[in-house]
């Protein structure tokens, strides 16, 4: 019998959400109507999936929970903070991703969620107009005030453990200054002091907060905020994990698993064009150019680890791709993505595949942020700190450490393998790679 070594998921567990949005309320109102046995969490692997541990005579697959203490969603106090004063009731009607039948049974417990003033600047999102925002001296003192949040929910709730959740809008692109401020930890504490705003996002100061007060912390969008190497040691130095970054929900999902097919069969590829259209908050965000750059570099990170010029130059040399967002108000939260992609075969004739996904974003989104919160809840209490590339599988950008040109993994099978491997070692198993 393996023995784990995770500490037990005693008492409760908050979720602080940034962002009280689409995604967050689809979140929150699965897992209460799932508590009240009115729903099923339909997409969640830490709810549904078996894992195989164990080889030959010996072998049995079994639930996480079966291998690793997660926490029970019984156990699941909600909060979060936002631009908008709509508690989260109002705003998961507003956001209409559900039927008003799917949220009324738990409408009490959602109408008790009141977003917390945001740490937020105009500049990074600017296409947002709420006034439910903290007025701050410099970023410093930004921080100062979520980490304040932070404490008081834990006092006020009884929440025994904290994990900090960005499912807000997407923020202008922030590129690394590798040499500067996102060097190392006293350079981001001197910018924030310094009240640096074009270098220190507000959501490094959630982050930065986050950590310091003990909880770990997911990015759910493209942001670079954890992604860069102060974040890192300020994880190491803390002890606490850090995930990121943007959810794999939709069409980088199929592109992950579908890369697979062309880059095992040998067939080259010339083009892969995907295209969306999306009319929700979100689409409307990243219709300005600024905030689409952050979600275009994301996006077009996922082939180049899947199909490499350099180990296959016949077939994977100088492809294009392309990847477009529109904004189209009509389909709301109801995104289709369509894909073309131009592949060639024996002797170079070409050929084509074209995938149409009409998807619900949060839908596909709100089993992510589960997963994502318990997985990380459970590496905490595992003794894990810094990038927990095991969750590679739930994100579009995994995060790597590329200034050691270390490889991020987007391949969704080989995702799957670490997710499966880091849980059955998290059990006191083998990890091992052999066919389930
Ligand atoms: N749904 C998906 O499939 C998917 C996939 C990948 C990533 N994402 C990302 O998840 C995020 C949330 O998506 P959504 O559809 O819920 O968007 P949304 O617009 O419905 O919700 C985002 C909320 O964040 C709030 N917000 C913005 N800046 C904030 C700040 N600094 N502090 C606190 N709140 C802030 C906004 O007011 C808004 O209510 C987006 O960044 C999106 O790109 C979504």
């Amino acid at each position: 019998m393996a023995t784990s070594n995770v500490k037990p998921a005693t008492g409760k567990l908050g979720i602080m959400v940034v962002g009280l949005g689409a995604v967050s309320t689809t979140f929150m109102t699965g897992v209460l109507m799932t508590r009240k046995g009115l729903t099923k969490p339909v997409g969640s692997m830490t709810q549904y999936d078996k894992i195989r541990v164990g080889r030959g005579e010996a072998k049995k697959y079994l639930k996480y929970n079966e291998i690793v203490p997660i926490a029970d969603l019984n156990d699941i106090v909600f909060t979060a903070w936002d631009v908008y004063p709509e508690n989260a009731y109002e705003s998961a009607i507003n956001a209409e991703v559900l039927k008003e039948k799917d949220i009324n049974p738990v409408k009490d417990e959602l109408l008790a969620i009141k977003p917390l003033k945001a740490a937020f600047d105009k500049n990074y999102a600017k296409r947002l107009d709420g006034n439910n925002v903290k007025q701050c001296r410099d970023r410093w003192d930004m921080t100062e005030q979520i980490r304040e949040d932070i404490r008081n929910f834990k006092k006020q709730s009884g929440v025994d453990r904290i994990v900090v959740l960005w499912a807000a809008s997407t923020e202008i692109y922030v590129a690394p200054d590798l040499n500067g401020t996102h060097a190392s930890i006293e350079a981001l504490e001197a910018a924030m002091k310094a009240n640096d705003v074009e270098h220190i996002a507000p959501s490094m100061c959630y982050a930065y907060a986050a950590l310091k007060e003990h909880c770990p912390f997911i990015m759910g969008a493209p942001n670079t905020t954890v992604d860069i190497p102060a974040m890192w040691q300020l994880s190491e130095q803390m002890q606490v994990p850090i995930a990121g970054k943007d959810f794999k929900t939709g069409q980088t999902l199929v592109k992950s698993g579908f890369a697979p097919i062309i880059g095992t069969r040998m067939l080259g590829l010339s083009g892969w064009f995907s295209t969306n259209i999306l009319g929700n908050r979100d689409g409307l965000v990243l219709d300005e150019p600024a905030n689409f750059r952050t979600k275009e570099v994301s996006k077009l990170s996922t082939l180049e680890s899947i199909l490499v010029a350099d180990k296959q130059p016949d077939l994977y040399d100088n492809y294009y791709h392309k990847v477009r967002i529109n904004y189209y108000p009509p389909r709301n939260d109801n995104k289709e993505g369509w894909d073309n992609i131009d592949i060639f075969g024996w002797m170079g004739y070409p050929m084509q595949i074209k995938i149409n996904f009409l998807c619900r974003d949060s839908i596909l989104a709100a089993p992510l942020c589960l997963d994502l919160c318990l997985l990380m809840d459970l590496a905490h209490r595992a003794g894990r700190y810094g990038t927990q590339r095991f969750l590679s599988f739930y994100l579009k950008s995994p995060m790597h450490d590329y200034t050691v040109d270390e490889v991020p993994v987007n391949h969704l099978f080989q995702q799957y393998v670490m997710l499966k491997n880091a849980i059955r070692e998290m059990g006191g198993y083998e990890p091992d790679e052999e066919i389930d």
